[in-house]
């Protein structure tokens, strides 16, 4: 064999094992991160994937409900990918059950998941003893972001510490011409407006009772309905170009100043940093009302669709490994807007809004579940109807609280 062969067949065998090599870690990643903020986070997670040399494939699908449902749907049409984003609750488990999802035992216990992670998160993603999910951070889906210039023109001094102050303040900004509560009109976002207004204005108990405790007397309650007349009186605060307007866009109208206040997840503040904003400076961040108030779990995990690829599952373990490493989890965090799930890093540069949030983890008298935690997908999906219904209709109260009470039995 002369010179020139020997090389190309060394150059043929260099690119094969290359090649190789690359599908051993080629990852396809289903996603709904396709916000400024998200996606600018969710480059976090694949830098850091392929600094450990591994492929990222990316299929982003806008909209959670969606891009959970193309997943489900390449898992029972055979075309699995090889990771798929799911909230940290309820909603993968049927697919647990039907076994139709690969565990990450492996890293799980090489990586100390029992001892790394908060209760709320490990009892979501550890099923029958398997680990069936990476969670990648803790978000909070009832924060209160505020345009700090919104607040000045309309003299608000303070932050609202009760409910009574937040309509206040709502009162001040509508004097002073701005929108005072941007909002966008999903179902999805007006179930999160009242799981997190059932939690700030009615408190972790009556939250507990509804989610947890499935108490169709207290939903008839006196109590429960109060919550659910002044959660329709925040109605009359949000402007009419709310229906359909996504969340980002209503975040926008904060980060803008032309709105006051927006109750939403702390990936919200993954837009005014993609907006060049500071929290603290030119808009605010409080977790609640007053210094006790409850703070609700959330978060997303990444599952992995069942396979014997080998190549696959390395993908999948080097995917559950590299997410959960303490160099991701501050990179990726600090753009998404959420806290970290460990407590073992370096946390002293993330912003004012996460330390507030990491204090607030430490005391976990404050933790509630987020719902999805604690109701299946069926019973979440009929409540988030009955919510919207009530946002857009001239529904009653009594009317809502009993499509509610039959809903959370069933
Ligand atoms: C949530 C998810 C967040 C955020 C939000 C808006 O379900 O947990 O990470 O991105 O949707 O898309």
């Amino acid at each position: 064999m002369n010179q020139t062969t020997t090389r190309l067949a060394v150059a043929v065998a260099l690119a094969c094992g290359a090649a190789a090599v690359q599908a051993q870690t080629k990852a396809e990643v289903i996603h709904w991160w396709t916000s400024g903020g998200e996606s600018a986070a969710l480059k976090e997670l694949a830098n850091a994937y392929k600094a450990a040399g591994g492929v990222w494939v990316d299929s982003a699908i806008a909209g959670g409900e969606a891009s959970r449902a193309a997943a489900v749907n390449r898992i029972v049409g055979g075309t699995p990918s090889t990771a798929a984003q799911f909230n940290t609750s309820k909603q993968f488990h049927d697919i647990i059950d039907a076994g139709l999802l690969n565990n990450v035992d492996a890293v799980a216990v090489k990586d100390g998941w029992d001892k790394m992670l908060p209760a709320p998160i490990l009892n979501a993603i550890k099923v029958k003893g398997h680990y069936y999910a990476v969670p990648v951070n803790i978000h909070m889906p009832a924060w209160f972001w505020y345009s700090k210039s919104a607040f000045a023109k309309a003299g608000i001094a303070a932050e609202p510490k009760s409910p009574d102050e937040f309509f206040a303040a709502l009162d001040k900004l509508k004097a002073a011409g701005v929108v005072p509560l941007a909002q966008g009109g999903q179902p999805w976002q007006e179930k999160l407006l009242f799981d997190g207004w059932l939690a700030h204005a009615g408190g972790s108990e009556l939250y507990l009772k509804f989610y947890r405790d499935r108490d169709a007397a207290t939903v008839q309650g006196p109590a429960f309905k109060a919550v659910l007349t002044s959660f329709k009186r925040l109605k009359g605060y949000v402007d009419p170009g709310s229906p359909g307007r996504n969340w980002n866009d209503a975040t926008s109208l904060v980060i803008n100043g032309k709105a006051g206040i927006q109750l939403m997840g702390d990936w919200a503040k993954g837009e005014f940093q993609n907006a060049k904003q500071t929290a603290g400076k030119e808009f605010g961040c409080f977790p609640g009302f007053g210094p006790k108030s409850p703070y609700i779990i959330a978060g997303d995990v990444f599952v992995f669709p069942k396979t014997t690829d080998a190549a696959q599952i390395k993908a999948q373990h080097l995917l559950a490994s590299t997410f959960t490493a303490p160099a991701t989890q501050v990179a990726f965090n600090n753009k998404k807007g959420s806290i970290p799930i460990r407590t073992d890093v370096d946390a002293k540069g993330m912003d004012a809004c996460a330390q507030t949030g990491l204090q607030v983890m430490k005391d976990s008298s404050r933790h509630l579940p987020n719902s999805e935690m604690l109701v299946a997908p069926d019973v979440a999906g009929a409540l988030q109807d009955i919510i919207t219904k009530f946002w857009n209709t001239n529904q009653s109260v009594d009317d809502a609280a009993k499509a509610m009470a039959a809903a959370i039995k069933s």
